[in-house]
């Protein structure tokens, strides 16, 4: 059994190496079921700020899992700090026993900081970390990497810092330009139900945000820009193997 969040395609790509049938965490979270058992229940997510998404963390915090082996696997795309580490400790305070973490390096989708062309452009040698993470897996290694000083410091300033300006992460910055047509796929790749149509133009409600870039990465009109930095506006992403269809799937609301 394999969970999955997604918002470009990264995390659903990797979870597709685990499983031919990845179970989508937001579609879990509209339902009720909250217990799970298999021999081995692994989650794959993106790293966001050296954490995985609120979503991922209340699904671990909400349900209860029976498993001999359980495992997580980060998706991220510079530096995931000290993301693993943390991860397995949040787990543990969830009352989750992980026995294994592996981080694949994939493209960074976070807007503000990185050009998605060049990203692309990238070698990151995605396939041979998988094929080492599900051999891994198959075996059922154990281990979770350590963190440096450097990626626990790093990753207290980021948090300190989004602790003090929320609205940086809450997707206040998330703004929908006039070149919008009013197609909707916004609405059906958002998690949390954010976007609602008027008058032909997407708005946003002003409700919770996982700051995921989902609607701007697979906005068609690349309509939906961000009022802080957007390093080129021009370039979004969604994983190369996985089509917009999948990520509506896994994302929308009934
Ligand atoms: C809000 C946000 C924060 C992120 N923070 C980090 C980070 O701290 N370190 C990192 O290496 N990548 C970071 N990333 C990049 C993603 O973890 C990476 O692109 C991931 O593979 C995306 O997965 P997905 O395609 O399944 O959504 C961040 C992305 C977003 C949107
Ligand atoms: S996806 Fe883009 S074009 Fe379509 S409704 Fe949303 S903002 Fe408008
Ligand atoms: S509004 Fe955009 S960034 Fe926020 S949760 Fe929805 S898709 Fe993700």
């Amino acid at each position: 059994m394999i969970f999955y969040f997604s918002a470009t395609g990264n995390s659903l790509y990797a979870a597709k190496r685990f499983s031919d049938t990845p179970v989508s965490i937001p579609q879990i979270m509209r339902g009720t079921e909250r217990q799970f058992s298999d021999d081995a229940i692994g989650i794959v997510c993106p790293v966001y700020a050296g954490e995985p998404p609120k979503m991922v963390k209340r699904f671990l915090r909400e349900s209860s899992f029976q498993a001999d082996y359980f495992y997580f696997v980060l998706t991220y795309g510079f530096d995931q700090t000290d993301a693993p580490e943390f991860t397995a400790k949040l787990a543990a305070e969830a009352g989750v026993h992980v026995d294994y973490i592996a981080s694949i390096q994939m493209v960074d989708n976070y807007l503000p900081v990185f050009d998605m062309d060049e990203q692309m452009s990238m070698n990151k040698h995605v396939e041979e970390q998988l094929s080492a993470a599900v051999r891994a897996v198959s075996r059922r290694e154990r281990g979770i990497p350590e963190a440096t000083e450097e990626g626990r410091k790093l990753h207290a300033q980021v948090s300190a810092m989004n602790r003090e300006r929320p609205a940086f992460n809450d997707g206040s910055q998330i703004t929908v330009q006039d070149s919008c047509i009013g197609c909707g796929v916004c609405q059906s790749v958002c998690p949390v139900d954010n976007f609602y149509l008027e008058g032909g133009k997407a708005k946003r409600k002003q409700s919770t945000c996982e700051f995921c870039l989902a609607c701007a990465h697979n906005c068609p009109q690349k309509a939906i820009g961000l009022s802080i930095a957007d390093k080129n506006p021009n370039a979004r992403y969604r994983n190369p193997h996985i089509s917009l269809q999948e990520i509506i799937d896994a994302n929308r609301n009934p």
